[in-house]
């Protein structure tokens, strides 16, 4: 297609590119560009965004409230979308491809932990100026949130029992609930690279919660042990055990942000509030990753003190 240059309109030149209207003015010395095709508001959906913070009152400390857990509501989402990404590559055992998708999403989840700040500067006076106004609206009713444990590997059917109402997030989430996890596509890695996973780990119902299995633990044990041998694997084990780190930060950094504004009152969800946040904190998603750890031994080396006079 010819470019053409269309007539001036006072500062802005304009001309034909491609068959799109296209825009150029000088601006602080910088030759600036647009175009009619694709902006910046269309592609990013700007006006939609930034039109979608309601206040439910007309105190100003709710906007902060507000912006937070949208903020977070997006790095969900994108963390969904990595985490999926992951999984697709450790099916194809594309440990290199997997790992540094793991890497992306480690480092949003350390953003996130680190975003808690903005809200600790919300005083309990402040939140409870609007308080009465979310009724028993809470993050507990975050669909993608639980979606992205599951997604991990954490299933509990029951959490689904809040969105009855809402039918396309009952639906996604049962629907997630009943498909692999970020942990069974690793442990099917392990079993192809030849590790002894019981064929009940990589064939099972998976909207059952994962138990954890002495064999699998092993395998870890060996990989961990020996991780010269097994570099890919350990590599994989290190990646996926940070995401369990850093989730469990963001857990005790919501529930630290939650004790210093509302102390031990119940919360809007209905909850014990401050005792149930404490309780996530026991939760895991990779249990062997963690429980291996503690079966590792230092090989004896080191100086030979038997000759070292006692003092
Ligand atoms: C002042 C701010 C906040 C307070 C006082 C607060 C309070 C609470 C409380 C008390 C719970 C337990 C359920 C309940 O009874 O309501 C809860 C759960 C939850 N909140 Fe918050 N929260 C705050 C900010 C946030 C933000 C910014 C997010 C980001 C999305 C968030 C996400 C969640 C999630 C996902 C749960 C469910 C956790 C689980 O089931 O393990 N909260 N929150």
């Amino acid at each position: 297609m010819s470019d053409s240059k269309l007539p001036d309109d006072g500062p802005i030149r304009r001309r034909i590119e491609d068959g799109v209207e296209t825009f150029e003015a000088t601006i602080d010395g910088e030759t600036i560009q647009w175009d009619a095709g694709l902006t910046y508001s269309r592609h990013l959906q700007t006006e939609q965004l930034l039109t979608s913070q309601a206040p439910v009152s007309d105190k100003p400390d709710e906007m902060l409230f507000i912006i937070m857990h949208q903020t977070m509501e997006l790095w969900i989402k994108l963390m969904l979308h990595e985490v999926r990404e992951a999984m697709a590559a450790l099916r194809e055992d594309k440990l290199g491809r997997a790992g540094k998708t793991l890497d992306r999403i480690a480092t949003i989840m350390r953003h996130m932990i680190h975003s808690w700040e903005v809200l600790a500067t919300l005083s309990p006076h402040d939140f409870m100026t609007f308080r009465g106004f979310l009724r028993k609206a809470s993050g507990f009713q975050s669909h993608q949130y639980r979606e992205l444990e599951f997604l991990l590997g954490l299933k509990r059917a029951d959490l689904i029992l809040v969105h009855e109402s809402n039918h396309e997030a009952k639906e996604r989430l049962t629907k997630v609930l009943g498909e692999a996890s970020l942990y069974d596509e690793v442990l099917a890695v392990l079993a192809r690279a030849g590790h002894e996973i019981p064929q009940n780990k990589l064939t099972r119902d998976w909207s059952q919660p994962y138990e954890a299995s002495e064999a699998v633990e092993q395998a870890w044990l060996a990989i961990y042990t020996n991780p010269e041998e097994h570099w890919g694997l350990y590599m994989l084990g290190e990646k996926v055990t940070a995401l369990e780190y850093y989730f469990q930060e963001w857990r005790f950094k919501h529930m630290k942000t939650v004790s210093r504004v509302i102390g031990h009152k119940h919360g809007t969800g209905g909850s014990s509030g401050v005792n149930y946040l404490v309780k996530a904190l026991d939760l895991s998603f990779f249990p062997e990753l963690w429980a291996m750890r503690t079966r590792m031994t230092a090989p004896k080396e080191g100086g030979d003190y038997s000759e070292c006079p006692h003092s």
